[in-house]
């Protein structure tokens, strides 16, 4: 079964971004560990980023499609910014429900500016993993590997 791993805005910058907080790690390196941490979990892993929330929101609905016929498990998701910002966002996810959404952050948004506090994503994400860098992604496949083989939406 297949799974998406979606990233938000800013996030093709990464390896050049901030490297002190992102990592070295490109999203092209990202992605092809996603990849094979799929293929190991028997997972078909696709990828998309895009810096437009309405892109995003084009994302979530094709795969809300896919998983209602059956074809997805579900979908890993950093909102980037827009996780902050984004009611659209919430309300994408909540209308593809129940597919699940995992929100990912490799950063501890926790322990930075208080502006990053606020999560619209968390109150509709099956569960929200932060602040383990690339690692929160296998992380999160893991998780949506388990719920699918339990039978969970
Ligand atoms: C981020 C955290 C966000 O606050 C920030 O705007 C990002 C990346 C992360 O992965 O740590 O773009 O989602």
């Amino acid at each position: 079964t297949r799974v998406l791993v979606l990233n938000g805005p800013n996030l093709n910058l990464l390896g050049t971004r901030e490297p002190g907080v992102y990592g070295a790690d490109t999203l092209a390196d990202l992605e092809a560990r996603c990849r094979e941490h799929g293929a190991h979990l028997g997972l078909t892993v696709e990828t998309a980023q895009s810096n437009h929330e309405g892109v995003l929101i084009d994302h979530l609905h094709a795969w809300g499609a896919l998983h209602r016929t059956g074809q997805a498990i579900g979908v890993v998701f950093n909102p980037g910014a827009y996780t902050h910002t984004s009611i659209a966002l919430h309300d994408a996810i909540k209308g593809v429900a129940p597919m699940p959404v995992i929100e990912v952050h490799l950063s501890n948004v926790h322990a930075r500016e208080a502006f990053r506090h606020h999560s619209w994503i968390a109150p509709v994400a099956a569960g929200s993993i932060i602040g383990f860098g690339p690692e929160g992604y296998r992380l999160a496949l893991d998780a949506l590997a388990r719920r699918a083989a339990a039978g969970l939406s």
